[in-house]
């Protein structure tokens, strides 16, 4: 190759209207460029973690291109079932091949730092181990189809604010017990073919152009055999990108390639990293669809993967609350469905996450396949209420400012309003009272600690207030069917109602999968992944997130150190309204006999066992968490931390299973940042195995004899300023 060949595979090529030629793959937002001369093919880069973001239409055509709208990365992660999501990703993964296109721009694994982070729909948890293990079960299930997966973004990527400018502070030991140990689990679980570096700089270097980060860590730590990408517009330096180990440039202009060739030229740039570089890209272009002339058939079976889609969507469902049994709803009751999200059902989130499905299940559409009696005139008040208001400028479904292939901006309509008198004489036509509340997130903003964000509205609280009173006056029950992409505020109004439902952005199989949950066809075994506060000043990060100035943030500082979620709630007893891994089901389970292999003593591995048993009445699966409690030494620790997890087969009335878990050194060790260490200290460590983080079914401890270093890294990404950081001492 020349080096002006090797300069331009280095620099992708981008979206349409730019200087590049159109992407064959229409909506696909970039690939690498053919070098013709040379026999190699262009290859396709598309979006994203809730299933393929490509253009439905292309002019000219009367052919759709839709592709399936899968549950949101935190409603996958509440399955806390890797097969299923393994599932989703071969899925996903199956779109990507037939579409024509070669890599897929996802998962996406950062961490729910804070809740008001604008993407943390399309992440995981807050909970490393759990963000880890679910990203390889994806990327796995996506690359089994011989297309690319890319991991996303790399790294300490919390928020949306000024998230090309925001310099991220954070301790060496944070980095890697917590916003590093996703992707290092993911990389060494399921190899994926690429990483995407984040916008954010990272301890004062742009992540695209941050050596330490991308070769030290990534490639020498950790060995990773991928190319690394940028995120789109990243970074400001090209050369300093190709140095650090950023591969390729994304989607990059002829200008970036222009001084990549300069720098060759003039010595600035050795040519064997643009060498290095190249052949991170080669090496995948080489076993890409495209290179092998892949014939995809634009066909793929969108009804099989809907069925995945409804599936992994009910399982991550989280049932928070169900006193008297309110639900499952019965057969012969006539339900009133209230709020309108029963019409404009949210099946994800906004932005690159988004999906061009070919339809969302609303929730009235869900319960009438299931063949439920609802009250039609109130579901038509509702229709005429958001047909009006949809009709005003204000309110006015848009495409999105990005373009078309960015899905539709949908502005936020007021909750109706129903008067006493009217809820009166609904309550008297129905059995039961089901609210839907639904809120909406997306890439580039971060959300707010405000009414109609994370707060309910005041016509909210009324609805719940007003209609909870009606019913419960008669003796009759109120649910309450959350489709949120993240924690809303609860502990003010959940008292009223007598089931919460945590639906998530189920995809495009919403109304359906909300349906299976709600009448019992799927007895919910979801768990929440990810923290709901009482208030937003409970979250450990609040004080300190978007970062300084509060006007415009340049500098965000991890004050909070390693405690982020529960590892804050259970150090520093700071209750939540429902903790990490909380979540109930139709029926209940016992667990017994939990103990520890090796007479309790730990010699570089250790088996945890727990029997689970379905005592209940009805069949359902039980999600069993295992927390270590790591006795303090030279380092202080958490009070608990996830260590392993699993979820029981789907488990009739009386039948048990016995689950293992293995620990080994590296899943029990702390990060000494002094030396640089991967350590397990001396002392007595208890394991908790429990149904969520508070709700601890039973402990067995085991002894460590002597300090254990498992592991001796690089010294890297050094913040270079002091953090007060939180400290339980
Ligand atoms: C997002 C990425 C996405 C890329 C391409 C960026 O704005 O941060 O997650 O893959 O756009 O659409």
């Amino acid at each position: 190759m020349t080096v002006e060949e090797k300069a331009k595979l280095v620099v992708g090529v981008g979206m349409p209207g730019m200087t590049i030629p159109k992407l064959s793959v229409a909506g696909a937002v970039g690939g690498t460029p053919a070098i013709e001369r040379l026999g190699i093919p262009a290859m396709f880069y598309a979006d994203g973690p809730a299933g393929l973001r490509i253009s439905p239409t292309r002019p000219g055509e009367t052919k759709t291109y839709y592709s399936t709208a899968f549950p949101i990365a935190t409603s996958l992660a509440s399955t806390w079932d890797t097969s299923v999501v393994n599932k989703v990703g071969q899925a996903q993964g199956n779109e990507v091949k037939e579409y024509g296109v070669d890599v897929l721009l996802a998962p996406a694994l950062n961490l729910h730092r804070n809740l008001l982070n604008g993407r943390n729909f399309e992440y995981f948890s807050e909970d490393p181990v759990i963000t880890g293990k679910m990203t390889a079960a994806l990327v796995n299930g996506v690359q089994s189809n011989g297309v690319g997966a890319t991991v996303k973004h790399f790294a300490a990527n919390n928020q949306e604010t000024n998230r090309f400018t925001i310099d991220t502070i954070v301790s060496e030991r944070a980095l890697r017990e917590l916003y590093l140990k996703g992707f290092e689990i993911a990389v060494k679980e399921s190899n994926p073919k690429a990483v995407m570096s984040s916008y954010n700089l990272l301890n004062g270097t742009p992540a695209s152009q941050n050596e330490e980060l991308l070769t030290t860590v990534l490639r020498g730590d950790w060995g990773y055999k991928g190319y690394v990408m940028t995120d789109w517009f990243a970074g400001t330096d090209p050369v300093a990108q190709m140095k650090a180990g950023n591969d390729q440039i994304m989607p990059g202009s002829p200008q970036s390639s222009d001084k990549i060739v300069d720098a060759v030229k003039n010595g600035k740039l050795d040519e064997a990293i643009l060498d290095r570089n190249v052949k991170n890209i080669l090496n995948f272009v080489v076993e890409s669809p495209s290179f092998k002339n892949y014939a995809h058939s634009d066909n793929p079976d969108l009804d099989a993967h809907a069925k995945v889609a409804r599936q992994a969507a009910a399982d991550g469902m989280v049932l928070l609350k169900n006193d008297y049994k309110a639900l499952p709803l019965k057969k012969e009751n006539k339900i009133a469905l209230f709020g309108t999200a029963q019409i404009e059902t949210v099946k994800g989130g906004t932005g690159s996450g988004d999906v061009n499905a070919a339809y969302t299940v609303s929730v009235v559409d869900g319960l009438k396949h299931g063949g439920y009696k609802l009250h039609d005139e109130l579901i038509s008040e509702y229709n005429d209420y958001i047909s009006e208001l949809r009709a005003m400028d204000e309110y006015k479904i848009k495409p999105s400012p990005w373009g078309e292939d960015f899905g539709k901006v949908i502005p936020v309509i007021p909750e109706k309003v129903l008067n006493t008198e009217h809820i009166e004489k609904i309550q008297n036509e129905s059995d039961i009272g089901v609210i839907v509340i639904g809120r909406n997130s997306g890439e580039g903003v971060d959300r707010q600690n405000v009414k109609g964000d994370y707060l309910l509205t005041d016509a909210e609280q009324e609805m719940i207030e007003n209609i909870s009173k009606a019913y419960h006056e008669a003796g009759k029950k109120v649910a309450v069917v959350l489709n949120i992409g993240g924690p809303v505020e609860v502990a003010s109004w959940r008292d009223k109602v007598d089931s919460i439902l945590v639906a998530w952005q189920p995809g495009q199989e919403a109304g359906d999968a909300i349906a299976d949950v709600l009448t019992g066809a799927v007895n919910p075994s979801g768990k929440l992944a990810t923290t709901f506060p009482v208030q937003y000043s409970d979250v450990p990060s609040a004080e300190n997130f978007p970062g300084t100035p509060e006007e415009n943030p340049t500098q965000v500082v991890y004050e909070e150190d390693i405690y982020v979620g529960y590892r804050y709630h259970s150090t520093f007893n700071v209750k939540p309204a429902y903790e990490f891994g909380y979540g109930l089901s139709y029926t209940s389970f016992d667990y017994s006999n939990i103990r520890v292999s090796n007479g309790g003593t730990f010699k570089d591995e250790i088996t945890v066992f727990t029997n689970v048993k379905n005592t209940g009445a009805i069949s359902g699966k039980e999600a069993v968490q295992v927390y270590v409690t790591a006795p303090d030494g030279k380092l202080e620790k958490p009070e608990i931390e996830l260590k392993a997890f699993g979820k029981t087969k789907e488990l009739n009335a009386n039948q048990s299973q016995l689950l293992k878990f293995d620990l080994n050194a590296k899943d029990l060790a702390s990060y000494d940042e002094e030396n640089d260490q991967w350590i397990v200290e001396k002392g007595t460590y208890t394991v908790k195995v429990g149904a969520s983080s508070e709700n601890i079914k039973g402990t067995a401890t085991f002894k460590v004899a002597k300090d254990i270093v498992v592991e001796e890294v690089s010294n890297s990404l050094e913040p270079q300023v002091e953090i007060n950081k939180l400290t339980k001492n």
